[in-house]
């Protein structure tokens, strides 16, 4: 008898349990569809501010039918493949960091996924900042890798080839082309990566439905090393840039070319890598705050070529030092510690004005260390900037930049000290807040930060936007390519003294 209620008592009490754990199951359940609700909610308010508290979905919100909740689907429209290329293309070439190049060490630039060494950058009071994570030794033809990092993480990845807007190809040219550069190889030898790459490409699946045209790949090193022959000589780089393949993707350059309207040039990678939205913010109050006592600086070296005007910058910036007006930071060969990225990043936040002339190409990384000190550019050729990085700087640069027409400089009839003490506090005031402003849009941060919209992020953005382009023309029956008719010269380039007018006209074209 006693037996027996025991039993059923079990019984019940099981019973009961089992019922428990199911209602416990469905409010978890219930629970994570709130979560990940909650998720897209956030998602999808992001641009607006993070101070509040996130809309709790209604009950209607979440009756949606599935078409509607697919509309909602934050990734719709940004899926991107990632392909699965064989590792000569990308990996082998990182583990022979320490021979792709002849008396270079590229093994210290690929260490965390392409970001390089962590150094600290210590104030000059040697307060440590808060942000001693966030700097990298960051080799400046190394964004390939830090793209592809950054890429392996994007949020809207799908494994799936049908469902992608754009197809990604995460190939290392530019690591590939420096084995070749230097050392008299022959052409052939130059280009066999290339081809082997593209020949890859056009025997998948996914090339035949675009002709190739929604895929995109990201070159760390500027154009004319791939666009054979050049301005550089007859015989060097490779011919990736022109290959019938490579003329239908989209390509990202830190230095694009003003002749074709398939590479676009997006920022070169900087030292500060920050891995949450408060360090950009701790930093850009930082940069702010600095006392600068320099009216300008200028960090690089001579160039051989006659035309260069770094020469005359440099008498320049040395006369105006001995008053302390310049820093400048001589980077030749034997200069290495002294232009070690935390003295330049030091120099800048002491000055108003960087100056950034053309090197062995129009662009430099230097620019982007400025704007990272809140350092207001000097540019002497629209090519530095303004026919650019259009994705990433404004297209008014007199909000955020001074140009000087090289002529001057070259002809010896301007001054550059004078040119720039002759603007008044508040535009210097103005123009650096503008420049901070852009601190967030041209850095990678190491992570995908939660608010701020970094290089990568826009880079993406505008890829996605161009390729979305060509499937609308595509699928009127055009021909993407007679939307981007090649140009085959630009005045203003050559000269560097054509006016606005040209320049914007140039904007329209590559955009
Ligand atoms: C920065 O400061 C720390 C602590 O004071 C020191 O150990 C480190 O060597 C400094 N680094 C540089 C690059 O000066
Ligand atoms: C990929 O997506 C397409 C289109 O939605 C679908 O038809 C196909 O079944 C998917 N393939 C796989 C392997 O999931
Ligand atoms: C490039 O695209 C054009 C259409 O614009 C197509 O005719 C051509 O075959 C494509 N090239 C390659 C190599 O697929
Ligand atoms: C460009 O920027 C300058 C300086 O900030 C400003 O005065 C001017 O109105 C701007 N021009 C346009 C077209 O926005
Ligand atoms: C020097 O260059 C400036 C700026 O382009 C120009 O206005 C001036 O006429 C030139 N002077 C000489 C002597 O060539």
């Amino acid at each position: 008898m006693n037996s027996l209620i025991f039993r059923c008592l079990k019984k019940c009490c099981f019973i009961v349990a089992v019922a428990i754990a199911f209602l416990v199951l469905c409010f978890a359940l219930l629970d994570f569809e709130h979560i990940s609700l909650y998720a897209k909610a956030v998602w999808q308010t992001k641009d607006i501010d993070f101070g509040f508290k996130p809309r709790i979905p209604t009950a209607a919100g979440e009756q949606k039918s599935e078409q509607e909740s697919q509309q909602q689907d934050p990734c719709l429209g940004r899926y991107i493949y990632m392909h699965d290329l064989p590792a000569k293309f990308n990996k082998e070439l990182v583990n022979k960091c320490e021979t792709l190049k002849k008396q270079f060490n590229f093994c210290p630039y690929v260490k965390n996924g392409g970001f390089g060494s962590r150094f600290s950058l210590n104030d000059s009071s040697s307060e440590t900042l808060s942000l001693g994570e966030c700097w990298y030794a960051t080799h400046q033809s190394i964004l390939e890798m830090i793209f592809h990092t950054r890429m392996k993480e994007y949020e809207c990845l799908t494994s799936n080839s049908s469902l992608a807007s754009a197809i990604y190809a995460p190939f290392y040219p530019g690591l590939e082309v420096t084995q070749y550069l230097w050392g008299g190889f022959s052409s052939s030898v130059k280009d066999a990566g290339s081809l082997e790459f593209t020949a890859w490409l056009k025997r998948r699946p996914e090339w035949a439905r675009m002709f190739g045209w929604d895929h995109f790949f990201v070159n760390g090193r500027i154009t004319w090393d791939f666009r054979r022959p050049t301005y550089i000589g007859p015989k060097w780089g490779s011919k990736l840039m022109h290959l019938p393949e490579t003329k239908n993707m989209t390509m990202l350059t830190v230095d694009s070319s003003p002749y074709a309207n398939d590479d676009f040039a997006i920022p070169y990678p900087t030292d500060f890598h920050p891995s949450d939205d408060k360090e950009v913010l701790q930093w850009q109050e930082r940069v702010r705050r600095a006392e600068r006592v320099h009216l300008f600086a200028f960090a690089g070296a001579t160039r051989r070529h006659s035309t260069s005007i770094r020469g005359e910058l440099i008498t320049q910036c040395k006369k105006a030092s001995k008053n302390d007006r310049c820093k400048l930071i001589s980077c030749l060969p034997n200069d290495k510690v002294n232009c070690r990225p935390d003295h330049v990043i030091k120099a800048f936040m002491k000055s108003d004005f960087c100056l950034q002339p053309s090197g062995d190409s129009g662009t430099r990384r230097s620019t982007f260390d400025a704007i990272l000190a809140g350092c207001i550019p000097v540019f002497f050729h629209p090519g530095s900037a303004y026919t650019q990085y259009f994705w990433h700087l404004p297209q008014n640069y007199t909000s955020y930049s001074v140009f000087i027409p090289e002529r001057g400089i070259k002809n010896r009839t301007v001054s550059v000290e004078e040119v720039l003490s002759q603007i008044s506090r508040d535009a210097v005031t103005d123009m650096r807040e503008e420049v901070i402003k852009l601190i967030p849009k041209v850095i990678y941060a190491r992570a995908k930060l939660e608010r701020t919209e970094d290089a990568f992020d826009i880079a993406i953005k505008r890829v996605l936007e161009r390729i979305e382009d060509f499937r609308r023309q595509i699928q009127e029956g055009k021909n993407p390519r007679d939307r981007f008719p090649e140009k085959s010269t630009w005045k203003y380039y050559l000269t560097g003294e054509t006016g606005k007018h040209e320049w914007d006209s140039f904007f329209q074209h590559k955009h």
